[in-house]
């Protein structure tokens, strides 16, 4: 990270509050140091609050790719001003273009027709033609974007250098059910060592949607592959795919904001997707597959979705989240022993509230697991109360042996999206020794008066468990 020492400089002078302070003030009348304006009270507010997405991310690896439609919007110079933030923050960030809409500019130009099949393009000599010169262009415009430098523009001390050249060895795609794609072609290999030196280096890589084959050809690749491949290659931690939907929706139309490989794979085999959702759906489970532990899919539409999708909880798209190779899934009547075992200890030691076999066994759904070779590890239980758009996550417990990895956060999210695919808007917990960590997770201390009217009727008021609430 090269932060320069002026904005910094200029950064906290503008914090500090005026010398003459508000009129109006008392402290200033008083000749005490003034109280921040709402203003200022928001700003630092707002920037603490992405400080911690801002520690998170600092080091980390993500493959950005940004489709040809973007740049055609208009929406480069925005998006190169909020990806150089990125940079600025110590991101490490690889680049990938697409070129779809300008390499049928190209052919239109030329009055050829493009032909497809598959819904991947045919590449004839002319369309390659085409690929290399809207690949050229767009690779000079975004090094003429990250080049700017203008004083009192978001650029302003940026100083982003761009690398880009060789670095995807492409094969044919050849002929398939006796269609000839010809210069088509799909990613082979990534030079990792290149690009890692280059990030290492303090740059931001750029790759073009072309291949070259060790016979020294290129061929026209997809964006999405090129993005995916080079995510895997690099065991990045995200893969970002800017794309005109924006992520997955339900048939209500409603945003899909995370899913799970399981659920995508069956999103995919039901065949309802649109087409491009389910092309870049498909690229976006390879890489979670091969390894990238997040990837998302935001719409490039939308001013500073990065951004957004990035430093706010909730995002703007769709996250495909990996899953490990412990299996996080709901439970099922088979579960009843293994959850007892797990719950047992806690309920002697009274962390846990008791509940009989009888009791799970009749409340088995409500429960998810964490299970590792056919061990309950870790269990957590959502119960709803519809009516006031609230749910109860209960029974939350990891075994000792494996807490302190993450686990315990995992179910939470779990019951978390559960609780919003069921259209609740809040969680609560009923706690008496792990406030602490509801409270890191966002969690709000409550009352009493504050649970669903049939569970204030049950509350225990001997053993005057904390009453936590969460937005969701
Ligand atoms: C609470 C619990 C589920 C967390 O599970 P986990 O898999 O260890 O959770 P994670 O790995 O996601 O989080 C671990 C972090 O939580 C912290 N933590 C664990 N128990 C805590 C507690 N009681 N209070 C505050 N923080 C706690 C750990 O120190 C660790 O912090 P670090 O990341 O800064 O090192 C687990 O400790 C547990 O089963 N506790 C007993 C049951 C319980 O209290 N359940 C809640 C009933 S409402």
């Amino acid at each position: 990270m090269n932060a320069p020492a002026q904005p910094a400089a200029q950064a906290s002078a503008a914090a500090e509050p005026s010398a003459a302070g508000n009129p109006g003030d008392p402290a200033a009348a008083a000749g005490t140091t003034p109280g921040a304006s709402p203003e200022q009270a928001q700003f630092v507010a707002w920037l603490r609050l992405v400080a911690p997405y801002i520690h998170a991310f600092r080091g980390k690896t993500f493959v950005v790719a940004v489709p040809g439609e973007l740049i055609q919007a208009g929406s480069l110079n925005a998006l190169v001003q909020d990806l150089s933030l990125l940079h600025a923050m110590g991101m490490r960030i690889v680049l990938v273009h697409g070129s779809r809409p300008q390499v049928n500019e190209q052919l239109r130009l030329r009055g050829v027709q493009a032909h497809y099949a598959e819904g991947l393009r045919i590449t004839d000599p002319v369309a390659l033609e085409c690929a290399k010169e809207a690949s050229g262009e767009i690779r000079l415009d975004l090094e003429a974007a990250f080049s700017q430098g203008l004083p009192n523009t978001p650029m302003a001390h940026s100083a982003v250098r761009v690398v880009s050249g060789n670095l995807v060895t492409a094969r044919p795609v050849g002929i398939v059910d006796g269609v000839d794609y010809q210069q088509t072609g799909l990613v082979r290999k990534i030079d990792v060592q290149t690009i890692r030196f280059a990030l290492n280096s303090g740059a931001m890589v750029l790759l073009s949607p072309l291949g070259y084959s060790p016979t020294g050809e290129a061929f026209n690749l997809s964006m999405e592959d090129v993005a995916a491949s080079t995510a895997i290659a690099l065991d990045a931690d995200k893969l970002i795919v800017l794309a005109e939907t924006g992520g997955v929706f339900d048939a209500d139309g409603s945003l899909r904001r995370e899913v799970s490989e399981a659920e995508t794979k069956a999103l995919l085999a039901a065949g309802t997707l649109p087409e491009d959702t389910a092309f870049t759906l498909r690229h976006a489970l390879r890489a979670c597959e091969g390894g990238v532990a997040r990837a998302h899919i935001i719409p490039y539409g939308l001013d500073g979705s990065v951004l957004l999708e990035l430093f706010q909880h909730d995002g703007v798209g769709t996250m495909l989240v990996e899953e490990t190779l412990e299996a996080l899934r709901e439970a099922g009547p088979d579960d009843v022993g293994g959850l007892l075992a797990l719950l047992r200890p806690l309920e002697e030691d009274g962390t846990l509230v008791r509940r009989d076999r009888g009791l799970i066994e009749r409340e088995i759904a409500n429960f998810t697991v964490i299970e590792h070779d056919g061990v309950i590890f870790g269990c957590a239980a959502l119960y709803a109360f519809p009516e006031e758009g609230i749910g109860e996550m209960a029974a939350l417990a990891v075994n000792p042996q494996v807490q302190g990895r993450g686990d315990g956060e995992r179910l939470l999210q779990r019951i978390e999206q559960r609780a919003r695919a069921a259209g609740l808007k809040r969680v609560f917990v009923l706690t008496t020794r792990t406030m602490h960590w509801f409270l890191k997770r966002g969690f709000v201390l409550a009352s009493v008066d504050q649970l669903p009217k049939q569970r204030r009727g049950l509350y225990n008021w001997q053993r005057k468990s904390l009453v936590l609430i969460k937005q969701l």
